[in-house]
């Protein structure tokens, strides 16, 4: 049976035994091992049954580890670590020989981060290496944003859950890389683009759906709750629909259907808080004698583009 705790120690001591840990970040909860151990990697790929092209991201607690992991950093790099981390932002840079190939797939960069969460900061200092740590939640369905939902699905397959709360952001990092010194975003998540653009100038955002192992993080099916999620508007298309079998993700609006099949990400309006509502609401919609969800687009600002962009990959 997985325990829950705030032992830091236990974890500490699993992580170097090369066991498996799950633990909270500000965005979401990871299935954290030794980021230089092929062993621990192996773990995590297979306790998620992830499969072997989608690369880890990396989480050290300072700069210099994460000098320590790569070969260089272009200036615009610097810039956004020194304004970001720690926080959830996600940086691809060129990986030094000794970090496994296994970690990033073959690839030459790795991806990296500084992850800000008092529990894992103290747990990252405590280690001589970094932490890979997908979210931890079988491939294919949505990141768990509470200790609880790491136990709901990985429970039987691992031992503890460093008990962090509940995620402040709920939604992973955003990633960017440099493709010939120009940034590019490949993931859309808590850094918003407005505030990286504000300190690096304009970045092009490439997160194209696709099922192409050579465009990891962009797969079609990450974000399926299992269900068919219509996008669009609400009021239209609950019309035709039986009430007790529909679901709804609203933004601000309530609706009049049974409590169980209604989430409202924020009946303020405000993005950050339906940000750090989505995934549990997508949660909430995982009932079997549901038909059909219905959501709709959030304003295409702040973390809204973020929500919007889990939202279509889950309704595909
Ligand atoms: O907020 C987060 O980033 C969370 C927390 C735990 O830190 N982690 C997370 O990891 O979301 P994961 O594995 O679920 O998503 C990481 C994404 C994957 O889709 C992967 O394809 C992409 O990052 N990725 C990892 N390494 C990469 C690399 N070297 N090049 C390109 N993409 C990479
Ligand atoms: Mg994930």
């Amino acid at each position: 049976m997985v325990e829950i705790g705030q032992d830091i120690d236990r974890a500490e001591q699993l992580l170097r035994k090369g066991e498996v840990v799950g633990i909270p970040t500000e965005t979401v909860y990871g299935l954290a091992g030794n980021a230089l151990n092929e062993e621990s990697i192996l773990k995590i790929y297979s306790v998620k049954n992830r499969p072997k092209f989608d690369p880890l991201i990396a989480h050290v607690d300072t700069l210099d580890k994460v000098k320590g992991l790569v070969d260089e950093i272009p200036e615009k790099a610097k810039i956004l670590a020194k304004k970001f981390w720690p926080g959830p932002l996600t940086i691809l840079l060129k990986k030094k020989r000794h970090v496994p190939d296994l970690l990033t797939s073959g690839l030459n960069r790795m991806a990296i981060r500084i992850p800000h969460h008092p529990i894992t900061q103290e747990l990252l200092s405590k280690l001589d290496f970094p932490l890979a740590a997908p979210s931890a939640n079988p491939f294919g369905y949505v990141s768990p944003t509470s200790a609880q939902h790491v136990a709901n699905q990985l429970g039987e397959q691992i031992s503890y859950i460093l008990d962090g709360g509940d995620c402040e952001v709920g939604l992973e990092s955003t990633i960017i890389g440099f493709e010939d010194n120009d940034p590019v975003v490949y993931r859309l998540g808590g850094t918003k683009i407005e505030e990286i653009e504000g300190s690096i100038g304009s970045v092009r955002i490439n997160v194209n759906m696709s099922s192409n192992p050579a465009a990891p993080g962009m797969l079609k099916s990450h974000y399926s709750p299992g269900r068919k999620i219509l996008l669009g508007n609400i009021e239209e298309n609950l019309k035709d629909l039986d009430p007790n079998t529909t679901g709804i993700i609203s933004f601000q609006k309530e609706y009049d259907l049974p409590m169980k099949n209604l989430a409202v990400l924020s009946d303020t309006g405000d993005l950050n808080q339906a940000a750090r509502n989505i995934f549990t609401a997508l949660r909430k919609m995982d009932q079997s004698h549901l038909k059909i969800i219905l959501a709709e687009y959030l304003p295409e600002e702040g973390l809204g583009r973020a929500v919007n962009d889990r939202l279509r990959r889950a309704s595909v």
